[in-house]
């Protein structure tokens, strides 16, 4: 949610940031601004609408300058429009500032600046403090790294901030808690960036500042402090990240792009792990936690949306491998109950960003209560990696789209690892059992490639379905939550209405729904529920539903049954949504381009939601 670039060093600061913006519109794309300083002093440019409207904005512009911080929203307080959209003024305009999160306690400290004469001119939180800081700045006579430090030590929320003052045209102040923040450190110059995507072209030194710090470049140095004003020593990491893994790289679309990395992505979430031919399994980041997980009484998975789906599918495979009773909590749920966390409880967070806010509060919360938390995340250096106890990376690469495909397989992967690992541990699975899923596991990549190959079968039957109102998406067992993933992608991209549901329950309510406009999406592979989900398929046709059925390559059966079938390759149960929410994930997509929908970007959404 909102991105921010902001640097300060010997380049033109403007078409930096503004690159930068671009590549981290997934967080917000409602509005979008500039500050710089140079001979004009102090100024502010911003439009609402994607970073390109912001572009025409700074046409004939000065906007040369070698310092200059930009923003993208995704709006929370106000609607998004020109006043709203980020970078604010201060109150006499000696600052200005970028913000993303959410200040909770912004309306008072409004109230209060309100009574001492001040005006806004946005109905942001944001807004809000930049004027208290610069009120402490002037009433103090202290510092500006002071003012901002006493500011945020009345602030109660989530923040990254930058601020800009005109009084010092080398100085960036940035401070964070809650949302991330990176320090890209060059030669002589310093960038500042909500992940590091706008950053590795020009340095792969970069430091994640942490929670209460507060990190000042001045005259071309970088000093590090907390709120009440410890220095700290800053670790710099090097960002294996490439260029072309943020690019589109060819392909219409990030999500396209996204979906056709999954066999390279699997592959990689498997890398160095899975050795088939040797029959082991290491899992290097739960090593010193294997037999906690293995002994472990039960498991409590959390996550939101796609990440939640991940986890369902996790439940299934830990319960039926490992014997381990596993509950599937939204995080937004779990951290608002009292959950009753025992002794030998094992937490894993699912996070493809590890930015979610409600995932993390749920960590927090859990830790408080003495569990041990793993962490699945995509993003190393991210907020949840960094505060759980152990976990896996997925190692997906950038996921961009705001729809979730990749990351979720890999996600999927790591997770059937970890109970593969569990479960070869305790002795509740065979070992030539815990032998031929690796083998099988490692044979997936080149499934799913056989599953891409069918996109053109699948954009025709997209083309026929464009104008559907509505949707139903129909699964059992580990198909389930593929149904439930399907529906999704559908929903967030395309708006059109879709529910999953398991395809047993069709027939407790949702099948009032069905008549001859109703398309229905089975996954119907020939698993051990394949005769149960015929006879629902049954049900639905005797209702005049068209069906469109995911089915295991060589069924016979089904083609004369439904309306249309997506073939894939035959696969172990186990493995079965790895390579059966490809062809849902691709019927979304080419759905969603033939409406005419911005794909990577949809409205509403952000990709990385740092707001409860
Ligand atoms: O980064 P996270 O995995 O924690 O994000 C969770 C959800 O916000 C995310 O999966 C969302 O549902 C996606 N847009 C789904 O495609």
């Amino acid at each position: 949610m909102c991105g921010i670039v902001a640097y300060v060093g010997h380049r033109e600061a403007c078409p930096l940031v503004i690159k930068g913006l671009k590549r981290l519109e997934y967080r917000g794309y409602d509005s979008a601004g500039v500050a710089l300083i140079n001979q004009h002093g102090l100024s502010v440019f911003k439009k609402k609408g994607k970073v390109v409207a912001l572009e025409h904005e700074l046409i004939g512009k000065d906007i040369q300058a070698t310092i200059g911080m930009g923003h993208t929203r995704w709006a929370t307080h106000g609607e998004p429009n020109d006043a709203n959209a980020h970078p604010h003024y201060s109150f006499h305009r000696k600052l200005a500032i970028i913000h993303n999160g959410i200040i909770e306690n912004y309306a008072a400290i409004k109230q209060a600046l309100l009574k001492k004469g001040h005006t806004f001119t946005s109905e942001t939180d944001t807004e809000v403090l930049g004027q208290f800081i610069e009120d402490i700045w002037e009433n103090n006579g202290g510092s500006l790294e002071e003012a901002v430090r006493l500011a945020l030590q009345e602030v109660v929320g989530a923040y990254a901030i930058v601020i800009m003052s005109q009084t010092d045209p080398t100085q960036l102040i940035a401070a964070r808690k809650g949302s991330p923040l990176v320090i890209g450190v060059g030669d002589n110059e310093f960038f500042l960036a909500s992940d590091a995507t706008p950053i590795v072209e020009y340095t792969k030194d970069v430091i994640y500042l942490n929670d209460y710090e507060v990190a000042v470049i001045k005259d071309g140095q970088l000093s590090v402090v907390t709120l009440d004003n410890t220095t700290t020593t800053p670790y710099v990491h090097k960002v294996e990240l490439e260029l072309e893994a943020i690019e589109k790289g060819g392909f219409d679309h990030f999500m396209l792009k996204e979906i056709f990395e999954q066999p390279r992505s699997i592959a990689d979430s498997m890398r160095g792990r899975v050795k088939a031919e040797e029959g082991t399994l290491q899992l290097g980041g739960l090593r010193d936690y294997l037999d906690k997980l293995a002994k472990s009484k039960r498991i409590v998975i959390i996550g939101c949306g796609t990440s939640w789906h991940a986890g369902l599918v996790a439940e299934y495979i830990f319960e039926e491998l490992a014997r381990i009773p596993v509950e599937v909590e939204y995080a937004s749920e779990f951290r608002y109950r009292n959950p009753i966390i025992k002794e030998g409880d094992i937490v894993i967070a699912i996070s493809q960003s590890g930015e979610t806010a409600d995932t993390l509060a749920a960590i927090e919360l859990a830790k408080s209560k003495g569990a041990i938390i793993f962490g699945v995340c995509n993003v190393v250096g991210s907020s949840i990696a960094r505060a759980t106890h152990a976990g896996a990376f997925t190692h997906a690469g950038p996921e961009i789209g705001v729809a979730s495909t990749k990351a979720f397989t890999a996600q999927v992967t790591v997770l059937t690892l970890m109970a593969l690992a569990a479960a070869h541990r305790k002795g509740t699975l065979s070992e030539s059992l815990f032998r031929q899923l690796l083998t099988e596991l490692e044979s997936i990549p080149a499934k799913v490639e056989q599953v891409l190959q069918a996109a053109d079968k699948i954009k025709e039957i997209a083309y026929i379905f464009t104008y559907a109102r509505n949707f139903i998406y129909l699964g059992r067992g580990l198909n389930f939550p593929v149904a439930l993933e399907g529906a999704l992608k559908l929903k967030e991209i395309s708006y059109i209405h879709a529910e999953g549901y398991p395809a047993a329950e069709m027939k407790h309510g949702p099948i009032a729904l069905i008549d001859e406009d109703m398309p229905v999406v089975v996954i119907a592979t020939q698993d051990s529920s394949y005769e149960k989900v015929v006879s629902n398929i049954q049900e639905v046709k005797a209702r005049k539903g068209r069906v469109i059925a995911v089915v295991t390559e060589g069924d016979t059966h089904l083609p004369g049954m439904v309306d249309f079938t997506i073939e894939i390759p035959r696969v172990h149960d186990i493995l079965m949504p790895l390579v059966s929410v490809v062809p849902l994930q691709l019927l979304s997509y080419y759905i969603a381009v033939m409406r005419g929908r911005n794909v990577d970007q949809p409205r509403n959404l952000a990709k990385s939601v740092t707001v409860e």
